[in-house]
């Protein structure tokens, strides 16, 4: 069985989305560790009521590289297949990123390239977009810039809100971010150049 290792930061609905479909059988593997790098995300609180296995790592005033050693202590001690990158709001150093080759995936709420970075709702919203969406990739050691996996696309309505938008892609998110998780660990994808087909 494939083991996961989720990092989160914040709210944990990506994670929590997850974790529903590895308990329904739908994504055939465990959740091996939940990693946060804050002590208030509440994604912990889920992660522990639902008997998983979370640990908080804070991050605050750490130097990037001895933090990342800290992550990679704990993945390695919990033997992570895939790390799964789901509302973690720190960079990764490349040493990290080359730890696990092909092997982090991340989740952004837009049709990468467009918006990468922080606030990517408020952009498409700010920047007059009628469609934005979702984004599943491979982390690279550029900003939400790695190989694109899947991608959903949803529609920008004239009265949305950045919360409005946020909450319809963020049903997306939660659709797309298990199907691609199926789809890296069934190995059913090539990489040719920086497209992944998949089969
Ligand atoms: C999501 O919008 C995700 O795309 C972005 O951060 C947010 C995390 O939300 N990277 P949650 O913590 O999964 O609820």
């Amino acid at each position: 069985m494939k083991r996961l290792g989720i990092l989160i930061s914040g709210r944990g609905s990506n994670f929590e989305a997850i974790a529903n479909n590895v308990t329904a059988g739908n994504i055939e593997a465990e959740i091996a560790v939940v990693l946060s790098n804050r002590s208030a995300a509440a994604g912990l609180d889920l992660a522990r009521a639902r008997g998983l296995n979370a640990e908080c790592l804070p991050s605050k005033g750490l130097d990037r590289e001895i933090y990342d050693r800290m992550l990679v202590e704990s993945l390695e001690r919990n033997r992570v297949d895939l790390v799964c990158l789901a509302g973690f709001m720190r960079l990764l150093s490349g040493w990290f990123i080359r730890q696990f080759p092909g092997r982090i995936l991340n989740i952004h709420p837009s049709l990468l390239p467009a918006f990468p970075g922080l606030d990517a709702q408020h952009q498409a919203l700010a920047h007059g977009v009628k469609i934005t969406g979702c984004t599943v990739h491979f982390v690279d050691e550029d900003l939400d810039a790695g190989p694109i996996i899947l991608q959903t696309a949803v529609p920008v309505e004239d009265s949305d809100t950045v919360e409005s938008l946020s909450a319809r892609i963020l049903r997306e998110e939660h659709r797309i971010y298990s199907e691609a998780i199926r789809v890296v660990l069934g190995g059913r994808y090539c990489l040719q150049g920086r497209r992944i087909v998949l089969d």
